[in-house]
């Protein structure tokens, strides 16, 4: 993925079908790509970001170029998902990186909230160990003492 054509898309229109705090913004990250970070403080509990997209199969899915396809997708029942299906409507909500130590929270399958009070340029991360996506894995770069190293979605 050219991560610095997506960067200007996403700066240029930061909302498509997700919401995004506007006290966040798009960077590069150390953890891996793009990612979100905070542009002020964020207070515990504050919306960060709600997820949205197109109501996608498991086939269509795997139809989409590798790195959209499942890099993108939320599985909101078994083959079912909430996703991205093309890379010009890709917006901030869709560069939250995982942690094993995040500074944030999922409260239902679409929301992120903050777990604790953020600094101004942290960058906004969630454990992601749990969402379910049919087996897909990573090995986690977040850098926290407690990594899990392996991650899968499911
Ligand atoms: C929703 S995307 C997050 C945005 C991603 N950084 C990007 O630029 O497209 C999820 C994907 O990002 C990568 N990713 C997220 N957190 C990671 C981490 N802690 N370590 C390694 N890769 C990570 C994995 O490839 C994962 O499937
Ligand atoms: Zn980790």
């Amino acid at each position: 993925m050219n991560y610095k054509k997506i960067l200007n898309q996403v700066k240029k229109r930061p909302r498509v079908h997700g919401y995004i705090s506007p006290n966040t913004e798009t960077k590069l990250s150390l953890i891996h790509g793009l990612g979100l970070f905070s542009k002020r403080v964020i207070n515990k509990n504050e919306i960060v970001a709600v997820w949205g997209g197109c109501i996608a199969t498991k086939n269509e899915i795997e139809k989409l170029p590798k790195d959209i396809g499942y890099e993108y997708a939320l599985e909101i029942y078994p083959g079912y998902y909430l996703a991205e299906v093309k890379e010009s409507e890709l917006d901030s909500s869709d560069f939250v990186n995982h942690s094993c130590s995040p500074n944030c929270k999922i409260v239902n399958k679409f929301t992120m909230i903050s777990k604790r009070k953020i600094k101004k340029g942290e960058e906004l991360t969630s454990d992601f160990s749990n969402h379910k996506m049919n087996g897909h894995n990573f090995l986690c770069n977040c850098g926290a003492k407690n990594c899990k190293k392996k991650t899968f979605f499911n």
